[in-house]
């Protein structure tokens, strides 16, 4: 599977979250085509136990995989937190999450060195953020919860600034990490910049938030550069959108994510008919 500057970079979550990836990506690298995947019939991951989340994961790569893509980016923040490196790294393609470049943009913006971590369950317990911030630096305090709530509220058009539901869920979320003290936070979730405001002013004006999808990008972009895998088209790539459920919730809510391409139609892939060791071996024809 030699890569191909001119093949789409792959974007997956486990539902329509991985959009504000995807809307950051439009941003920074306009000529690139993106094929994003959601795995709309099995969201949330972020509640899931750790080994049904890798074969979630391990399928949704086989995916991508058996479309072409250059390279894939998770950008779910369980998916980034779950999915063993070592894994990752021997994919033939390149593979990323979003914990590396939001922890290291933390890192770069503290000036306490205390830290605070929102995310699902699954990305709280996993560690993955502490862990990538010690690695980091280790005189850095880390501070994490998790926030359940955030995704329903953002998906049911809960996140203007002035949301009431959504306030009174991050008051009971936030006390614990306002009281340590933070200047940093990461919006470990990929719904969670979409509260940028509710959080601008639960938090208040000293402290700094991170969005991970648009440091993945950052990142995405350096590296495609460093590889000398930019698409050479400066404008007018693409997006391609894949689900797993019947599409019309992902057509319906898309704009809330991608307001740029509100007009967003996607197409229903089997995911779980993907086989990550088959696809590897080159085995599995293409099935959707
Ligand atoms: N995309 C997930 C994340 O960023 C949130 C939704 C879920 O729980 O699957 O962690």
């Amino acid at each position: 599977m030699a890569a191909d500057p001119g093949a789409p970079i792959g974007v997956f979550d486990s539902g329509l979250g991985g959009l504000t990836t995807v809307r950051e990506l439009r941003t920074l690298l306009p000529g690139e085509d993106i094929l994003y995947f959601g795995d709309t019939g099995r969201v949330p991951y972020g509640t899931r136990g750790r080994d049904t989340i890798v074969d979630y994961t391990r399928q949704d790569i086989a995916f991508l995989l058996s479309k072409h893509v250059k390279t894939i980016i998770a950008a779910c923040g369980t998916v980034s937190s779950t999915y063993p490196a070592e894994e990752g790294r021997a994919l033939p393609v390149g593979y990323t999450g979003v914990v590396q470049a939001a922890a290291h943009a933390a890192l770069k913006v503290t000036k306490t060195g205390r830290v605070g971590i929102l995310g699902t369950e699954a990305t709280v317990r996993s560690g993955s953020y502490q862990v990538a911030l010690a690695a980091g630096d280790r005189k850095v305090k880390s501070f994490a919860c998790a926030c359940p709530l955030f995704v329903p509220l953002v998906e049911n058009g809960h996140f203007a600034p002035d949301d009431p539901m959504a306030h009174l869920a991050a008051e009971e979320y936030l006390g614990p990490i306002k009281e340590a003290g933070v200047d940093t936070v990461i919006l470990g979730c990929t719904h969670y910049p979409l509260l940028w405001g509710v959080l601008e002013r639960q938090f208040g004006p000293g402290v700094a938030l991170i969005d991970p999808g648009r440091q993945a990008a950052l990142a995405m972009r350096d590296k495609l550069a460093q590889e000398a895998m930019l698409n050479p088209r400066e404008t007018g790539g693409r997006v391609e959108y894949y689900v797993s459920d019947e599409p019309s919730r992902f057509n319906a809510l898309a704009g809330i994510f991608l307001p740029e391409d509100a007009a967003a139609s996607a197409r229903q892939i089997h995911v779980e008919k993907y086989d990550l060791d088959l696809i590897l071996k080159g085995a599995m024809p293409g099935v959707e």
